[in-house]
């Protein structure tokens, strides 16, 4: 038996066995290369539930009734939610000037239900929230904008709304002027989101790879997935792709970071320009 660098047992094969339950349901890959970040990221709950080796945590994700609790730490352990205010934002204008007027030419009358769904902290529906704002859409369309991730405690802090000067980092000076108020000073000086526009936004936790947890909320017109694939094995880019695919309401528009890309992984959306933005579409009728 080995030891990780925390001095916990690694029994031969116990990293190989952890990668492969972590990736079967959460959908991130570490690979061989990767085995030592992964245990280096895990061994904090390992001490805390007062296991000696990674087998005995392996033992409990796999099989212990108690584990569903677990995994959400564990979404807590592997997040990177690495983010900010106005990222990649020729998409949102995709969906401020080209989706949304369509939408209410041609559906006016009913909601758009715009779904986030990897949001950590919050800055993506927040930027979405302030670009629909500033175009005036909420005085003229029904818009829903609901957030989710897989890590409880990154969506805590999305629910606080509460921000420190690297997140603004894109953001124009004045809609941070008009949209946060300050609190406190130098160093430690944090931005406080309106809580009319934090109002906007519908906080949830869900694991993209669930499909019980996907599907209410895939249900929607436009879906913003973002630098969270780059994490993922293909395998699990395409298995949430296709649940995205089954759920979300035609013409169905999926946004993926601009660094990552579906097209050797699904047939069931069609990747269209839209302005200088390329969004995945879902045509025909839904399920
Ligand atoms: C780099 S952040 C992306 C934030 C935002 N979408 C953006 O582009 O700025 C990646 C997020 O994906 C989340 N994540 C990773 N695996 C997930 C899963 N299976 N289900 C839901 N969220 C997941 C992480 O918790 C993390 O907050």
């Amino acid at each position: 038996m080995g030891f990780n660098s925390e001095g916990l047992g690694l029994p031969k094969g116990t990293d190989e066995l952890l990668r492969s339950l972590i990736h079967e349901r959460t959908g991130i890959y570490f690979d061989n290369g990767k085995a030592e970040l992964l245990t280096d990221k895990l061994s904090p709950l390992v001490i805390e539930r007062g296991f000696s080796s990674f087998l005995d945590y392996y033992y409990l994700l796999k099989y212990d009734e108690a584990a569903q609790g677990e995994w959400l730490s564990v979404f807590d352990a592997l997040s990177v939610p690495e983010t900010f205010f106005w990222r990649e934002m020729d998409q949102v204008r995709a969906l401020v000037e080209t989706i949304v007027p369509r939408w209410v030419g041609e559906r006016g009358a009913e909601p758009l239900k715009i779904w986030s769904a990897a949001c950590a902290t919050g800055e993506e529906p927040l930027t979405i929230a302030m670009a629909l704002e500033e175009a005036g859409w909420f005085e003229r369309a029904r818009i829903e904008i609901q957030a989710s991730d897989g890590s409880p405690a990154v969506v805590e802090r999305a629910r606080r709304g509460l921000y420190r000067g690297r997140a603004f980092r894109n953001l124009p000076a004045p809609l941070r002027e008009r949209y946060f108020t300050r609190e406190g000073d130098g160093p430690t000086a944090r931005w406080r989101v309106s809580p009319e526009l934090h109002a906007r936004v519908g906080w949830g936790v869900a694991n993209l790879m669930d499909e019980g947890e996907v599907a209410a909320r895939a249900a929607a017109h436009v879906i913003f997935c973002r630098n969270v694939f780059i994490y993922f094995s293909e395998s699990a880019v395409a298995r949430v792709a296709r649940s995205f695919a089954k759920f979300i309401r035609p013409p169905g528009y999926l946004f993926v970071g601009t660094s990552e890309s579906l097209l050797r992984l699904t047939t069931d959306f069609s990747l269209e320009e839209m302005g200088d933005a390329f969004v995945y579409v879902k045509r025909g009728s839904a399920g």
